[in-house]
């Protein structure tokens, strides 16, 4: 035949085949579905794994929009290859045009409106679900953000305590948030959140722990130079153990005369007034029976922490050490200076410091 025959290349049995057998698109896309499904693994900050009511919640909400979506995309796509096969190019045809049809344009505003009933019903009712005012035994927190470390204080039994939130398993949890400088965001992903912490007003999380574990948090709101080493512990606790701990924790620590000689001289440096600038430790930080500052962590019982500096730091000797050497090299930005202390002022507050138990 002549030049004006139809391409030899779509002839028909060759387009078909062409558009079910997987393209190498295809190919890339599939090591990368394998990559995000193991985004199911045991990960510590997944919210795929919840672990309380409202970790489910979310988690449930998630799940339900997913298969409503897969429904979607099935029929989507799946009436695009009909299509496609159905008015393909064939040799010698020839397109119809057509301009307008009222029953086609009302089916596809409508489509879309009912697609967003389906997601906004179910996730209204998790609002309300969450958001609900907390019961009357639940154990109220007041949660302060700061840059960069977490306050937490229990109006109900008189404690107060840093970065590592501890909470009994079971027992629903009244979290009553604000920050003591700029925005931070209150983020545990298996306990469900994330929640804004602003300064002048008070937002809140109500959830309950369904099994004793420790949870990693993290600031999820941008808030300065050390926004990501503003992490943070939630510790579910079994009842029983909690009450161990809250009784614990409201009592004084042991009164310095009965430390040894190191921790006494590390007592002694913790109170002593430094020049120039008139840094010390006890401006900033309160001690049970000691002291009363109030713009760092409290530090009543900072040896029964399991990290330090608001989880950088595990809280053993040597981070004790690093972090009193040069806090703003741990943590850049860090309120707490470097005061230059000596090795032996650091080798006795640490001493002492770890009597706080
Ligand atoms: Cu606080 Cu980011």
């Amino acid at each position: 035949m002549g030049h004006l025959s139809p391409n030899p290349s779509i002839r028909q049995g060759d387009s078909v085949r062409r558009l079910l057998l997987p393209s190498r698109v295809v190919w890339w896309l599939l090591p990368a579905a394998v990559a995000v499904v193991g985004c199911s693994g045991p990960f510590p900050q997944s919210t795929l794994h919840p672990a309380s009511d409202f970790g489910t919640a979310i988690d449930s909400l998630y799940r339900t929009i997913f298969w409503f979506a897969v429904g979607v995309f099935v029929i989507v796509e799946g009436l695009l290859i009909v299509i496609l096969i159905r008015f393909r190019a064939r040799p010698g045809g020839e397109a119809k045009h057509v301009h307008g049809s009222t029953v086609l344009e009302i089916a596809w505003t409508l489509a879309p409106a009912v697609v967003l009933v389906f997601i906004a019903v179910p996730t209204m009712q998790t609002i309300f679900d969450v958001g609900g005012a907390p019961p009357e035994d639940a154990l109220e927190v007041e949660v302060v953000g700061h840059q960069w470390w977490w306050e937490f204080r229990y109006p109900q039994l008189g404690i107060t305590t840093a970065n590592e939130l501890h909470v009994a398993r079971g027992r629903p949890v009244a979290l009553s948030m604000t920050s003591a400088d700029v925005i931070h965001s209150f983020w545990v992903p298996k306990l469900g959140g994330k929640r804004d912490v602003n300064p002048g007003r008070n937002t809140r999380i109500v959830f309950t722990p369904d099994s004793a574990d420790t949870y990693l948090g993290q600031c999820a709101e941008f808030c300065g130079e050390s926004h990501a080493n503003m992490r943070f512990r939630v510790v579910v606790d079994e009842p029983d153990v909690f009450d161990q701990w809250s009784r614990a924790q409201a009592v004084a620590p042991a009164p310095v005369e009965s430390l040894g000689d190191l921790a006494r001289q590390g007592a002694e440096a913790f109170a002593r007034i430094r020049q120039p600038g008139n840094h010390s430790c006890v401006a900033c930080h309160a001690i049970e029976g000691v002291s009363f500052g109030v713009l760092g962590p409290n530090l009543t019982h900072v040896a029964g922490r399991t990290t330090l500096a608001a989880g950088i730091l595990p809280n053993t000797t040597e981070g004790l050490t690093r972090w009193l050497r040069n806090p703003p090299g741990e943590k850049p930005g860090s309120l707490m200076p470097d005061i230059d202390l000596s090795d032996q002022e650091i080798a006795a507050l640490v001493a002492y410091l770890q009597g706080l138990e």
